[in-house]
């Protein structure tokens, strides 16, 4: 089966870039855009179309694999990982980010069997970047190992010092006042921490892969979906990283909430900075 897995991750490479390469050109023209759960998600003709791209592509080679798709869910298809091998896809990651032609926007594809995560492949839709990684093979940027930071000056005495961490996050889909005063929050707590400071690029996998190239420290977000986390977990991890539940638990693929960072201790000092946001889990029904 390993070998299997690894002509599946050849066929999601080969996909994704594919893919990535119609939505690079897609951002050249004029964007249908409509909305899904609130009037700040966002979804356009090309998302479903190369959506279609990909899981039309991948069912022809794998008819017996189960497909999670960002826009297959949102027109009604239930999220559900099985023991099945499943792909875990987002058309357009950073739609918001594509509607405004602002070049942060990737196609990303995860790969699970038995619930496990085997592999991630994330193209990054501007300027061409691959990132990739298989279980147990490490994590690569277009063919280069890549390694999460774990930056020396970070530790004194083996104690971790959060002034020079910088942290990225995502806003997720909720703006009801009640959420965006534990959002803003959450920020200004780690801001004052103080750390070096917080980013937000409007793509929960490319902001994702930056804590796999060690270019940010830590990654936190409450309202994600499984599509958005399951390549970028295998990258991360693959990277030398640690992706858990923003209670400190184990990554839940589904529950909408990640923390994710180059070391453990990283990871648990976000866990204890964050006020939790509620969002309805993907497989809930
Ligand atoms: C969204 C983006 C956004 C994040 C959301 C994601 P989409 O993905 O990554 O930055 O805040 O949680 O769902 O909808 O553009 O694929």
């Amino acid at each position: 089966s390993d070998k299997c897995w690894r002509e599946c991750m050849d066929v999601a490479v080969e996909v994704a870039c594919r893919a990535g390469k119609v939505v690079q050109e897609a951002v050249k023209h004029e964007k249908s855009v409509s909305t899904k759960s609130t009037p700040t998600d966002l979804v356009t003709e090309a998302d479903q179309q190369v959506e279609e791209l990909i899981i039309s592509t991948l069912r022809d080679k794998f008819p017996s694999h189960r497909f999670i798709g960002e826009e297959s869910s949102a027109a009604g298809e239930k999220c559900i990982l099985t023991d099945n091998p499943s792909w875990i896809i987002d058309p357009i990651d950073g739609t918001c980010n594509f509607v405004h032609s602002f070049p942060m926007v990737a196609v990303s594809i995860g790969f699970a069997v038995k619930k496990e995560l085997e592999f991630g492949v994330i193209y990054h839709c501007f300027d061409g970047t691959l990132y990739t990684a298989r279980k147990g093979h490490g994590a690569f940027c277009n063919g280069v190992r890549i390694q999460v930071s774990k930056e020396k000056e970070l530790y004194s005495q083996r104690l971790l010092d959060v002034s020079k961490a910088l942290i990225l996050t995502e806003i997720g889909a909720k703006r009801d006042p009640a959420t965006l005063n534990i959002f803003s929050g959450n920020i200004m707590k780690l801001l004052s921490a103080p750390t070096h400071g917080v980013r937000i690029i409007g793509s929960s996998t490319l902001a994702l892969c930056l804590i796999a190239t060690g270019a940010a420290e830590a990654y936190y977000q409450y309202g994600l979906h499984c599509w958005d986390i399951a390549a970028a977990a295998v990258i991360i991890r693959e990277a030398g990283g640690i992706v858990i539940d923003t209670s400190g638990g184990p990554l839940d693929l589904m529950s909408r909430r990640v923390v994710a960072a180059g070391t453990h201790e990283m990871a648990n000092y976000i866990v204890q900075q964050l006020q939790p946001i509620s969002y309805e889990r993907d497989d809930s029904d």
